[in-house]
């Protein structure tokens, strides 16, 4: 008896995992497409701005949520005007996969 009681809600864990599986999935595919002209102005931007002081970082060494803070660590750094910033933004969560 104690196996049939263990194994609903394993099945309960295997569903739940399996639902946010294909919540993530899902999140990925919603990722909304950069406005392109957005992302030229990013990209542009991102050449002109992001290798005065470092090397630069290529747009694969960051999730999104990450370029999210280190653009805007980098904004204050780098004096980036914001709407400058967002372009950059845009252009790396849009090309970091
Ligand atoms: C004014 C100089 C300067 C410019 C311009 C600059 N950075 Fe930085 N960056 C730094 C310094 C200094 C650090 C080391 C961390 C610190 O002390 O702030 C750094 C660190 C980083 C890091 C490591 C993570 C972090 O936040 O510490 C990333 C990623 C980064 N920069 C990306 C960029 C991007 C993208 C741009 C263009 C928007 C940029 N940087 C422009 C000075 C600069």
């Amino acid at each position: 008896m104690t196996k049939k009681r263990n194994f609903i809600p394993l099945m309960l864990v295997a569903a739940t995992a399996a639902a946010m599986g294909l919540g993530a999935a899902l999140a990925q595919a919603d990722k909304p497409k950069a406005d392109p002209m957005q992302f030229a102005r990013g990209a542009k931007a991102w050449a002109k701005n992001c290798a005065r002081c470092h090397n630069m970082r290529s747009a694969q060494d960051n999730s999104d949520e990450e370029w999210h803070v280190d653009i805007a660590h980098m904004r204050v750094r780098a004096n980036i005007p914001g709407d400058v910033a967002r372009d950059i933004k845009a252009f790396l969560q849009a090309s970091n996969n």
